[in-house]
């Protein structure tokens, strides 16, 4: 008997560490609420976990953006140093801004899960990786990109939310990014549930006057059609807010914040807080952030930074590494910390029993502050766009594998160029704010490069110089489909929804990322932006821009 129960025993844990189940309790997400499996109310007591990667200087902003980053949940004997310090801080969520897909995260994952820590993971990458703020599409190569994260975390039970982008809008004129993020919402959504995952789909909003964040944000959690649909709308909606410093108050820190949010549908919480001036921090702002005046529109939030984190702005880290990355020291900001956490008490209202149900209002009517269209792109179709690549003229055929650094000058050489020759690329852009979208506007920039320069070769009755492009062009003398008749046969049936699956050829991110053309001005206007995006960026994980795409087109309107 005994031994037999012992044998059942092993069988079973063994069973558990190789499905990754360790028993972490699921948290539910009821209308704006989360609960714990005990049904009452549970609140993110986080830290945000990312060491931060290089960074190169932006022209056009006063801080450097990101280039590279260093996969926080892919290396066994970090997470075990660290493990520790994140227990006792008293932590239930970390933060992770991007990971790498080719890696396995199987040693870090089921540790965090083992000591009741659930993890919300940005799915955005530096440089190509995120929906660009400057030029907004939901194309192929990151919704593959987006998946291929994803399939490496759906066998973990600590997920507790995937972020579709972090801070893409900054400013009221880049609304019109919102189809963009809303159709990345609605398709992750739909990969999710295919999978049989019950992890949220969040966006983590960047600080701003509320004449515009707060639209966005019912923009985000709304229903285009009208019928009461979650379909398209964020499950969690993430302010990154340093609003409350020092000695503050609720009421004249979070106050104002919080009566304007008081309508949001859904989930609410700080995807970054913690005002570092004075400093060292003395954490008030974390009772606050937990009091009776705030449970009713934000669940908690998240401490930022567990790791060093310097700025401008001073130093967001709690803790220091030593030189050889092996002993953690933590600082006075850490033990404040420790201490704010250690007196938070969850207040359970409303109890799961008498949580209102979820629902979906109607979208906010656009205007000057919201230029969002209720109109969403179609679902990014891969197959469709291998169709039409495979079959034109002339292609992209670059002679370097950082295409990322190319690949936007590319296109908006060969839009200009198909201007002079009375063509147009029309059919690349997709516009956010009058919710029209090109045909292969949801295909990836090289394949978009690829019809720029078909059309331009095509225009130029097919001449081999028409298609050199310095060598970036290869012709296809037996393609002899034109491109847009390509384009309308492949692509034509390819304007709606569907659920996606898995690519076929996953991406390889992260190992390659560089320092792509990217044209972002992530210069916010108003202070609390300026410190939260700098914060950010210093990470290396602030808003991963990619190629100007939108230059030749721009050109041509
Ligand atoms: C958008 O607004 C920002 C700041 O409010 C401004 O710097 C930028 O020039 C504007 N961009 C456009 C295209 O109007
Ligand atoms: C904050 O309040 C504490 C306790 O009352 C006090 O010791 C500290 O000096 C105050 N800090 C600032 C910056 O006012
Ligand atoms: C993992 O982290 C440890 C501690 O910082 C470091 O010494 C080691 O080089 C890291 N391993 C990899 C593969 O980055
Ligand atoms: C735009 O509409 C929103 C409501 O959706 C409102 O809060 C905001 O103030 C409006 N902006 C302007 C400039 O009127
Ligand atoms: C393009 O290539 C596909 C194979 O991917 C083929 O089935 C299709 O008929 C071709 N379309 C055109 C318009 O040439
Ligand atoms: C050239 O185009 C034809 C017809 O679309 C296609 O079958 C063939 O595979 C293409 N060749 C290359 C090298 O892409
Ligand atoms: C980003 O660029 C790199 C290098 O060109 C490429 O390997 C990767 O697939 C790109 N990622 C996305 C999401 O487009
Ligand atoms: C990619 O190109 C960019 C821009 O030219 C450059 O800064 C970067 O170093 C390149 N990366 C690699 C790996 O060659
Ligand atoms: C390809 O295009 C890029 C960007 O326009 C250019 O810098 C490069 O010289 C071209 N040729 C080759 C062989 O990469």
């Amino acid at each position: 008997m005994f031994s037999f129960s012992r044998v059942v025993t092993a069988f079973t844990l063994a069973l558990s560490l190789s499905s990754g189940v360790y028993g972490i309790g699921q948290i539910t997400r009821v209308g704006r609420y989360l609960y714990s499996a005990d049904g009452s109310r549970w609140y993110i007591k986080g830290v945000a976990y990312q060491e931060q990667g290089a960074s190169a200087p932006n022209p056009n902003a006063p801080f450097s953006e990101p280039t590279t980053f260093i996969d926080p949940l892919a290396n066994a004997t970090a997470c075990q140093r660290d493990l520790p310090f994140l227990q006792q801080l008293g932590v239930n969520t970390i933060r992770v801004y991007s990971v790498d897909a080719t890696l396995n995260h199987d040693s870090c994952m089921q540790a965090l899960s083992g000591a009741g820590i659930y993890v919300i993971l940005d799915l955005t990458l530096p440089v190509n990786g995120s929906i660009d703020r400057t030029a907004p599409t939901w194309t192929t190569n990151l919704l593959d990109s987006y998946i291929a994260t994803i399939n490496v975390f759906l066998k973990y039970d600590n997920v507790l939310a995937y972020n579709i982008g972090n801070e893409i809008v900054v400013s009221p004129n880049g609304t019109n990014a919102g189809p963009f993020i809303k159709a990345a919402a609605r398709d992750i959504k739909a990969y999710l549930k295919s999978k049989s995952s019950t992890a949220l789909v969040g966006y983590a909003a960047i600080d701003g006057d509320d004449t515009w964040i707060v639209p966005l944000a019912s923009y985000l959690a709304c229903d285009p059609s009208g019928s009461n649909s979650g379909n398209t709308a964020i499950d969690i909606y993430g302010l990154n807010n340093y609003e409350y410093c020092g000695n503050s108050t609720f009421a004249a820190s979070y106050a104002i914040k919080t009566g304007d949010f008081a309508g949001l549908n859904i989930v609410g919480y700080f995807s970054e807080f913690g005002c570092n001036n004075p400093s060292p921090r003395v954490w008030n702002d974390v009772s606050a952030l937990f009091s009776p005046q705030a449970a009713p529109v934000w669940s908690g939030g998240v401490a930022f930074s567990y790791f060093p984190a310097q700025s401008d702005l001073g130093q967001y880290g709690i803790i220091t590494l030593s030189a050889d990355g092996s002993t953690v020291t933590t600082s006075t900001d850490y033990n404040n910390l420790q201490i704010a956490y250690s007196n938070v008490k969850f207040v359970d209202v409303p109890p799961q029993t008498g949580a209102p149900a979820a629902t979906y209002p109607a979208c906010p009517a656009e205007n000057s502050t919201l230029i969002a269209s209720t109109t969403l792109p179609p679902t990014p179709n891969d197959a469709a766009c291998q169709c039409l690549d495979y079959n034109l003229s002339c292609r992209f055929n670059p002679q370097t594998s950082n295409t990322t650094a190319i690949v936007g000058a590319l296109i908006d050489s060969a839009c200009g160029l198909l201007g002079t020759s009375g063509g147009n690329c029309n059919d690349l852009a997709g516009n956010g704010q009058t919710g029209s979208y090109g045909l292969i506007s949801a295909c990836d920039p090289s394949t978009k490069a690829s019809y720029a320069m078909a059309l331009y070769y095509e225009a130029n009755k097919r001449q081999a110089t028409a298609c050199s492009f310095a060598g970036n062009g290869t012709e296809n003398t037996s393609a002899t489909a034109s491109a847009a008749v390509v384009a309308s046969s492949c692509l034509a049936s390819a304007t709606g929804t569907f659920v996606p699956t898995a690519p076929a050829t996953v991406n390889n991110p992260g190992t390659t990322s560089t320092s792509g053309s990217s044209s972002s001005s992530s210069k916010p206007g108003a202070a609390t932006t300026v410190l939260v995006s700098d914060s950010r960026a210093l990470l290396g994980v602030f808003l991963m821009v990619a190629v100007s795409v939108a230059g030749g087109f721009m050109s041509l309107a």
